[in-house]
């Protein structure tokens, strides 16, 4: 019986000797957290709730920003202090999504889009960023994660203020 076991073992294929598996994740996948995100062979995945349960679904990933000017987005007098506002950026034939907020330090700015799965995040209550998808809520002076499921900031734009004017470099 030993000698059976160990003559199997010398002739066994090279792949299931000590293979080790590489976790997979395919579209339709079951999974078991609703928002958590994994990324796989360059591919990301996101656990969504489906009719069948929870599955894996590929994750839309926004593509960077082109690299723009300096663009003009409000008025100094259109932002009090603690305030935060929407603009939009029009750069290279595209509308790109900013939130604008005062802070006692200076402006502040950030890109509106959520870092879990990419939806606009817009001003909540008491200085914070609030994303109306699965509730991410981020610091408005900071872009840091308050709540998630979002575990990354917000990507910060360059904000200059001068001659009664906002600017935004993305
Ligand atoms: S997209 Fe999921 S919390 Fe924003």
């Amino acid at each position: 019986m030993l000698a059976t076991g160990f003559v199997a073992f010398l002739f066994a294929p090279a792949a299931s000797v000590g293979a080790v598996a590489t976790p997979q994740i395919r579209a339709g996948d079951v999974c078991k957290k609703i928002g958590r995100r994994k990324s796989v062979g360059g591919k990301t995945f996101e656990c969504v709730k489906t009719a069948n349960g929870a599955k894996w679904k590929r994750a839309k990933v926004a593509p960077p920003p082109p690299t723009t000017s300096e663009v003009k987005v409000l008025d100094s007098t259109a932002l009090a202090l603690g305030a935060s506002q929407n603009v939009v950026v029009t750069s290279g034939g595209r509308n790109i999504g900013a939130v604008v907020t005062r802070t006692a330090a200076g402006v502040v700015a950030f890109s509106r889009t959520c870092t879990h799965a990419g939806v606009s995040v817009s001003p909540g209550a008491s200085g914070q960023l609030v994303c109306p998808a699965h509730g991410s809520v981020f610091n408005a002076s900071t872009g840091a994660v308050i709540e998630g499921p979002a575990e990354i900031a917000l990507t910060q734009y360059k904000a200059t203020e001068r001659n009664g004017s906002i600017y935004i470099t993305l």
